[in-house]
């Protein structure tokens, strides 16, 4: 988005006299100028545990199982996927670097899964692999061996390699190499279409996760559920012997920005009044936008600007307790920039 336009808003939200009052759970600080955001984890103190990543020396690490970590390249809190890089090769060998745990593995128990979009090139790999059938493509104009001739000339005096994308149960949470039987190295490419051609240049190796939606924080004691406004920490009905922070009436539990959202509009006139409001404070921030630029502007930029408009509204919440402070109110448009900004990059 713009500039001048990202400052207009920042401005009309600021103007906007915003005093006391915390809207989410703790989400993370940034690990290194990366955000980190709701529901991933860093650190005990922020985050939902069950999200846990690893920030260190200002990047940010994906733990799978048995010890093997990958980087973490890019986050996309919108569609909650994360861009990992692929092990690669070890040394000089057509050997996976993540043969220790042959290949990836994912912990089953937690909400991280590969999804679908992945291209998977098998490489290195034993006559074994010509009795599978489809999806796995092991034949000689497999466009793996393109990707070998181009980008891993080490694995050139191993005959055998096959394709396939990802999406089945088999491979939610694995993809397996063996030194014996199998195939011994792997790559991974996101959204290569089927009838992808391939050239000289393949795009940078990636692979692709995503994270099931966050219930409500768990919680022990009722001052547990501070920091998540319009909560009470009450018995879980799906598990007794848990407890979380479920949301007051006429709120609902928002599991992409972790906080208690006031419902859309159940009866009574408070409601219509709020959604009155809010909309003839969207409209006037859309006035306020360049017309030509909004023109211009994608759909991000006009969620972004939505987003800014509904942080707006908080501010305008006619009970004080209700509005956030400026901090918070700082922190949120930091927030929702980097989410204009594209995905969260951990390079950037
Ligand atoms: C291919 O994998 C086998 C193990 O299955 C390994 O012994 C061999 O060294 C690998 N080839 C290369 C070129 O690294
Ligand atoms: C990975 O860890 C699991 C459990 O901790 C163990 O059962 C399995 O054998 C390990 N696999 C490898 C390849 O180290
Ligand atoms: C394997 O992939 C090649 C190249 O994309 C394609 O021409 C061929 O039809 C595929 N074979 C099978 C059995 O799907
Ligand atoms: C991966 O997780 C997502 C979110 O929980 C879920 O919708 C999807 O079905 C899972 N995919 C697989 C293959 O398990």
């Amino acid at each position: 988005m713009k500039r001048s336009v990202l400052k207009i808003l920042i401005l009309i939200v600021t103007l906007l006299s915003c005093t006391k009052f915390s809207s989410a759970v703790v989400r993370c600080g940034n690990c290194g100028r990366t955000p980190v955001p709701y529901p991933l984890s860093t650190d005990p103190n922020c985050g939902d545990q069950a999200y846990k990543i690893r920030c260190t020396a200002g990047t940010l690490w994906f733990d799978a199982l048995n010890k093997s970590s990958y980087m973490i390249t890019d986050i996309n809190p919108l569609t909650q996927r994360i861009i990992i890089r692929p092990a690669g090769l070890s040394g000089k060998t057509c050997i996976a670097s993540d043969m220790a745990t042959e290949g990836i593995q994912l912990d089953d128990n937690l909400p991280f899964n590969i999804t679908s979009s992945n291209t998977i090139l098998l490489l290195n790999c034993s006559d074994a692999m010509l009795h599978l059938q489809a999806p796995i493509n092991c034949s000689s104009n497999s466009i793996c061996h393109d990707y070998i001739n181009n980008n891993a000339p080490l694995c050139k005096s191993t005959s055998l390699c096959c394709v396939f994308k990802t999406g089945g149960s088999q491979n939610s949470y694995v993809v397996k190499v063996h030194i014996n039987g199998g195939c011994a190295a792997y790559q991974s490419f996101v959204n290569l279409d089927t009838h992808w051609v391939p050239t000289k240049t393949w795009p940078a190796p990636a692979m692709e996760l995503e994270w099931g939606l966050p219930q409500e924080p768990t919680c022990k004691l009722p001052i547990d559920c501070k920091p998540l406004l319009h909560s009470k920490c009450l018995v879980d009905p799906m598990n007794s012997g848990q407890k979380r922070c479920f949301c007051n009436a006429g709120f609902d539990w928002d599991p992409v920005n972790g906080l208690c959202r006031r419902e859309k509009c159940p009866h009574g006139r408070g409601c219509k009044h709020q959604k009155k409001q809010t909309m003839l404070i969207a409209e006037r921030l859309m006035d306020a936008v360049d017309p030509v630029l909004k023109e211009k502007a994608t759909n991000l930029d006009l969620e972004t600007m939505k987003a800014l408009g509904l942080l707006a509204a908080a501010c305008l919440d006619e009970r004080r307790q209700n509005r956030p402070s400026m901090k918070e109110v700082a922190d949120e448009i930091e927030y929702i920039i980097s989410v204009a900004k594209g995905k969260v990059s951990a390079e950037g």
